[in-house]
């Protein structure tokens, strides 16, 4: 039920910070440790590479954790799109393991995969909201992301709950293998609940982005580095499927390889800046654009912003950006969707569950 809220979209992205801690919750054992299933773990630490397969918004969740998994654990990730996999398998490694990512558990696409690497012998974990659904069922291991209902065509909720799973799984591996690391996961999902409770709070100001740049726009690029270009693909996508905008998502750095011959006066360049490492260059990739007529909306993370930025985030671990830095992303695609007078909850042409390949 939607409640008092107009759409479930909107619901779903307010119900994020719930969800982060249920997902802690769900994962603690009793002495508040994360955990996950000895078999599973075993899998994982038995594999000398993991392919991550997925579609869309759950594609854009793997490649986040891919980093997640090889910095923290140290365990070669390969992310592929499902049906390019399918069709054009790469050369695989030795001992893989399988990691379906999929919200529904139904994606055709997805299962079309699984199909043909439970053929080959290889063992699958899916990772997905719906208990019971086909994937889950014909995967060896599953891990639940406790997100309850996603009844939005556009993934919200589900999409940070999977980085959220992947970021457990990426810890407790680590541990499993010795390696020491520098925070609590617990704690830093704490914190970064309530991030997005004051993501979610600033609805006026993302309500006031959305008109400012969005309002009679054709189209619009998202551009970031490392990480928040990934959550880059996932802010261009969502704004894409339900304001029927032409988004794009760049990494900075390819821009001058040819996009930057699309940007024109008012072009709006929504430029994410939470990565340390890259924010000179990020910043650099923003000065090119503007020079070319591009009307720039810089979201930063505190600590790392300057007085350009049209939105700081409160600080969160560097590792995590992507759970609070879609949150503003999604509340923009929702305001453009809605003042332009689109049915956001079920954009035209798209289904919840692609059950066709
Ligand atoms: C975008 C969206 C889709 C799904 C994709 C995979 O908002 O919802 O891109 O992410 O169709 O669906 P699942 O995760 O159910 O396999």
């Amino acid at each position: 039920e939607k409640g008092t809220y107009p759409h479930y979209m909107l619901k779903e992205i307010d119900e994020q910070p719930f969800v982060m801690r249920r997902i802690i919750q769900k994962y603690q054992d009793a002495s508040g440790a994360l955990t996950i299933d000895k078999d599973i773990v075993n899998a994982v630490l038995e594999a000398d590479r993991l392919y991550i397969i997925a579609c869309g918004t759950s594609y854009h969740a793997g490649l986040v954790g891919k980093q997640l998994l090889e910095k923290w654990a140290n365990i070669p990730v390969e992310v592929h799109i499902a049906s390019e996999f399918s069709y054009n398998m790469p050369l695989l490694s030795k001992k893989p393991l399988f990691i379906y990512i999929s919200q529904s558990g139904e994606t055709a696409d997805s299962r079309a995969v699984l199909v043909q690497t439970k053929k080959l012998g290889y063992k699958a974990l899916t990772i997905t909201n719906v208990p019971g659904s086909t994937l889950s069922r014909e995967a060896d291991y599953t891990l639940l992301l406790h997100a309850g209902p996603e009844i939005a065509v556009a993934s919200t909720k589900a999409y940070t709950a999977q980085i959220a799973v992947l970021a457990i799984l990426a810890t407790v591996a680590a541990k499993a293998k010795g390696i020491a690391l520098d925070f609590s996961l617990v704690k830093e999902l704490g914190i970064i609940a309530n991030v997005m409770e004051m993501l979610c709070d600033a609805k006026e100001e993302m309500e006031q982005i959305a008109r400012e740049y969005l309002e009679t726009t054709r189209n619009c690029f998202f551009i970031g580095r490392a990480s928040d270009f990934y959550v880059g693909l996932e802010g261009a996508l969502k704004l894409k499927e339900i304001s029927y905008i032409q988004a794009e998502g760049f990494a900075g750095g390819e821009l001058k390889h040819g996009t930057i011959a699309l940007i024109e006066e008012g072009t709006p360049v929504v430029a994410l800046a939470t990565q340390e490492h890259v924010n000179l260059s990020i910043r650099g990739n923003v000065k090119e654009v503007v020079a070319r007529g591009a009307n720039p909306c810089i979201i930063s993370m505190r600590g790392l912003e300057t007085d350009e930025d049209r939105y700081v985030i409160p600080a969160v671990h560097p590792m995590l950006t992507p759970l609070v830095a879609v949150v503003p992303l999604q509340l923009i695609a929702y305001y453009a969707a809605l003042h332009r007078g689109c049915d956001v909850d079920k954009p035209r042409n798209l289904a919840k569950s692609v059950t066709v390949e």
